[in-house]
C-alpha cells in the first residue's frame, strides 16, 4: 500500500479549526504542520502542549513570546509550507484569505460561512465527492446544510418535495455574548431560509424548502424533516437507506431514554469522543412517521462537529488521492471513530 503524507495547515483555530486539527492528527494520511493564531489566549498554550505548532502574524510574535508561547513562524510561512490549507476563519474572512492561497498557489478548503463563489464547488461527501476530485478550492457547506444533505443524498428515492423546519442553537458554548437569551428569534425573515439555497449549491434545483428559528441553547440544532414522495416506500427501507454510511445514526428514545440534545452529548461523553463531538446525524426513530406519500422524522445535529468528517473526506478528493467515495468513507470513519455511537446505541437499545 502506498503511504500518503500530505502537509496540511489550519488557518483559524476556533470551534471548527480546532476540530479539523484534531481530526488530522488522527488520520495517517495527512500531516498537520501547524495552525494559525491571530490573538493570544489559552488555546495557544494548550495547542503547544499538545505538540501543535503555532504560526502568528509577524506583528504579533512579541505578544505571544511575552506570554510564554514561542511561535514557529509567521502565517505567511505556514501557508508557503503547506500543500493544503483548511480555512476555518470567521465567516466571510475566507474570501479575503483566498488571496494568500492564490499567491502561494495552494489548495484550500473553505467553510460554510463563506459565499459559494469562494470555491469551485460547494461540497458534501455523500452527494458530490467526485465533483471535488482535483479541485483547488472547495467549500464544505455548513452544519445544518450538511445535516440535510446527508439525508437527501443517502436516499435511493427522489422526493417530490422536502420541507425542513430548523430549530437552531443560538451560539456555540464559548460564544457567551451572543443570543437570544430568552426569546425565539426568526433566523431568516423569510421562508425559505438561506439553508434551502445552500442545499441547492450542492445538489442543484430540487424542491427543498426550509424554515428556521433560533432558540436559547448552545448544544445542538434540531431539524423536523418532511419528505414528500410519489413512490411507495416502507419506513424500514428508509431507515436502511439512511443508515448505510454510518453518518446517520438512529436513537430510540423509548428504549434509551435519550430524548434531548443534552442526553445526546452525554452519550458522546460516554463514548469518549474528543470534545463530546457527535459527527453523526442523530435521528429519533420514534418520530419516524408515514402518512400517505409523506414521511416525517426529527433529527439532531451537533453544529460544532458535524462537518469535520466531510472536511477530512474532501482532502482525498482535491489531492486526487482516492476516487472511490466508499473507500474514503471507510478511512475517515475509521480515523474519527464514526460508527462508535451506533455501536453504543445497539448495546443499550433497539
Ligand atoms: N461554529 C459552528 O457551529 C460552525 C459549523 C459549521 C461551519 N462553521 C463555519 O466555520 C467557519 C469558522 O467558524 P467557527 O465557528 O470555527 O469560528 P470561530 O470559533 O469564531 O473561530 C474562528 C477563528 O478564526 C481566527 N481568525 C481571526 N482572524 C483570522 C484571519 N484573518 N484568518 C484566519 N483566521 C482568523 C480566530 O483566531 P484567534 O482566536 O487566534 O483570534 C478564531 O479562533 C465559519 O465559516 C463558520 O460559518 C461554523
Amino acid at each position: 500500500m502506498v503511504e500518503i503524507s500530505v502537509k496540511v495547515a489550519v488557518n483559524g483555530y476556533g470551534t471548527i479549526g480546532k476540530r479539523i486539527a484534531d481530526a488530522i492528527l488522527k488520520t495517517g494520511d495527512f500531516k498537520l504542520i501547524g495552525v494559525s493564531k491571530y490573538s493570544f489566549d489559552y488555546s495557544a498554550i494548550l495547542a503547544v502542549k499538545k505538540g501543535i505548532k503555532i504560526f502568528v502574524p509577524r506583528e504579533k510574535i512579541e505578544e505571544f513570546r511575552s506570554n510564554g508561547v514561542e511561535p514557529e513562524g509567521t502565517i505567511d510561512y505556514l501557508i508557503e509550507e503547506a500543500e493544503l490549507i483548511y480555512d476555518a476563519s470567521p465567516g466571510k474572512q475566507g474570501v479575503k484569505n483566498k488571496e494568500l492561497y492564490l499567491k502561494h498557489g495552494k489548495f484550500a478548503v473553505f467553510q460554510g460561512g463563506e459565499p459559494p463563489e469562494v470555491a469551485e464547488v460547494s461540497y458534501s461527501t455523500l452527494c458530490n465527492y467526485t465533483s471535488a476530485i482535483g479541485r483547488k478550492y472547495v467549500r464544505v457547506v455548513s452544519c445544518n446544510t450538511t445535516g440535510i444533505l446527508r439525508i437527501l443524498c443517502s436516499l435511493n428515492i427522489k422526493p417530490t418535495s422536502v420541507f425542513v423546519t430548523i430549530v437552531r442553537r443560538a451560539s456555540d458554548p464559548r460564544e457567551d455574548t451572543r443570543g437570544p437569551v430568552n426569546s425565539i428569534l426568526l433566523d431568516s425573515y423569510t421562508i425559505p431560509s438561506h439553508h434551502a439555497r445552500d442545499v441547492k449549491t450542492v445538489i442543484g434545483e430540487i424542491p427543498v424548502t426550509t424554515a428556521s428559528v433560533v432558540v436559547p441553547t448552545t448544544l445542538m440544532h434540531v431539524q423536523v424533516f418532511q419528505l414528500n414522495i410519489d413512490q411507495s416506500i416502507q419506513l424500514d427501507d428508509l431507515v436502511e437507506q439512511l443508515g448505510k454510511s454510518n453518518r446517520v445514526v438512529f436513537v430510540d428514545p423509548y428504549y434509551t431514554d435519550i430524548d434531548t440534545t443534552g442526553k445526546i452529548l452525554e452519550l458522546a461523553r460516554d463514548a469518549g469522543r474528543t470534545r463530546n463531538d457527535v459527527y453523526e446525524n442523530i435521528v429519533f426513530t420514534s418520530t419516524l412517521y408515514k402518512q400517505g406519500g409523506s414521511i416525517s422524522f426529527i433529527q439532531a445535529i451537533h453544529q460544532e462537529s458535524i462537518v469535520i468528517p466531510e472536511n477530512i473526506d474532501v482532502a482525498y478528493a482535491m489531492l486526487n488521492l482516492e476516487t472511490d467515495v466508499f473507500r474514503v468513507l471507510e478511512k475517515t470513519n475509521s480515523a474519527l471513530g464514526v460508527g462508535l455511537i451506533k455501536d453504543l446505541i445497539s448495546m443499550v437499545g433497539k
